[in-house]
């Protein structure tokens, strides 16, 4: 038996309709869109176009055309940060984020100057959105928030930093990594000046296409971080100024947005609420059968109406990486140890520099899985102790 446990990593099996429309395209189009007179070309061009305006749907944007793509969320936050950002700018993240925002902001920090805050939390990783209050200043321009922690699932309340962001005149920037798809998102009722989401997580699309939302009067002030071909305004040597050029040179990876537009609508036919439900169940269910497990310690809020589908733990007596390396080579279960890309959100946790085994469920997961992923725990933690 094989067990997939890793989907806040990649999402490992995607909706047969994703397959599907991938195959198609690759077979029977898969011309470069903007860039050809001829009907593949066009053709090419109405699959984007179709798939931003299903991404726009998704996310509540307004206009399509406010959906840029990227071949990653690392991207896209890199785009956001380093466009918006200048010389002596103050951001405030929460302690729970990536290195896809601690990273770009180290590096900001030594080339611009900017300095950031991290909002207090909790040792489960809750923020109170008030330490908004008390750590915004004069020089604050922005807030950056995960929309929930890719260790713990811990959720953040971004709603509250949504309103606060407003009342301050702040930039606010979502990293919503670890929640597109089985967390409802809506672009505009959260006051998102830029919300950047990845299509191989819980959006269920292929690896190497991501992108952002961006609010319109934002999208003018933001820089690009690259400038080349569009496939318009050709005459002009100067980056054009308009949405979502400005942001998307060079050719796009066209297959994986054709990959997440079907994703997305996947996902629309469902309904985000009902993946959430089962994945709220799921994840009772195993918190509930790790709480019985001898040397077993959780770590995040063990709530799942606080938390994704994402499990973090650590097994006295036996390190992660080889607690890893066990599930996978005698169980078949694939999970994830170490450090997650966040030592951020370790030392948040407490659980810096040893990390914890990560157990993370996604849309395909089923209660046959979590039956197994625990019994198989529970072997392990029974040899350990004989
Ligand atoms: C919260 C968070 N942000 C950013 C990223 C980076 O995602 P990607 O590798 O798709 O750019 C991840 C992925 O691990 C993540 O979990």
């Amino acid at each position: 038996m094989q067990v997939y446990m890793d989907n806040a990593a990649t999402s490992q099996r995607k909706p047969e309709t994703v397959l599907k429309a991938m195959e198609q395209f690759f077979k029977e189009i898969n011309c470069n869109p903007g860039r050809g007179g001829y009907e593949l070309s066009l053709e090419a061009g109405r699959r984007v176009i179709e798939a931003r305006a299903a991404l726009a749907g998704f996310f509540s944007a307004e206009d399509p055309g406010q959906v840029v793509f990227t071949p990653n969320i690392t991207v896209a936050l890199n785009i956001a940060l380093k466009g918006l950002l200048t010389q002596g700018d103050h951001v405030l993240i929460t302690g729970l984020e990536h290195n896809a925002v601690v990273r770009p902001l180290t590096a900001l920090s030594k080339e611009r100057g900017v300095t950031y805050t991290v909002l207090p939390a909790d040792s489960r990783g809750i923020v109170d959105p008030q330490a908004v209050i008390e750590a915004v200043g004069p020089n604050t321009r922005m807030i950056v928030a995960t929309h929930a922690s890719n260790v713990c699932g811990t959720i953040v309340p971004l709603e509250e930093m949504g309103k606060l962001a407003k009342e301050y005149g702040l930039y606010f920037v979502i990293d919503s990594a670890q929640t597109a798809g089985c967390l409802p998102l809506d672009f505009e009722g959260l006051n998102a000046s830029v919300l950047a989401f990845t299509g191989h997580k819980h959006l269920l699309g292929p690896m190497g296409i991501g992108g952002f939302c961006v609010k319109k009067e934002v999208a003018e002030r933001m820089q690009p971080l690259y400038e080349g071909g569009t496939g318009s305004i050709s005459d002009r040597e100067e980056q054009p100024g308009f949405l979502p050029d400005k942001f998307e040179s060079g050719t796009l990876n066209t297959l994986g947005i054709v990959g997440l537009g079907a994703a997305v609508e996947y996902l629309r036919s469902i309904g985000v609420d009902k993946v959430r439900a089962k994945e709220m169940e799921l994840t009772g269910k195993l918190l509930n059968g790790l709480r019985e497990l001898p040397g077993i310690t959780i770590y995040g809020p063990q709530d799942p109406r606080l938390q994704t589908g994402t499990v973090a733990l650590n097994m006295h007596g036996i390190d992660n990486a080889e607690l890893c390396y066990v599930l996978d080579q005698k169980f078949g279960i694939m999970t994830r140890p170490g450090l997650h890309c966040a030592p951020l959100a370790h030392k948040t946790l407490g659980t810096f520099p040893e990390g914890v085994l990560r157990l993370s469920l996604g849309h395909f997961t089923t209660e046959e899985d979590i039956d197994y992923v625990l019994d198989c725990l529970r072997k392990v933690c029974q040899a350990l102790t004989a």
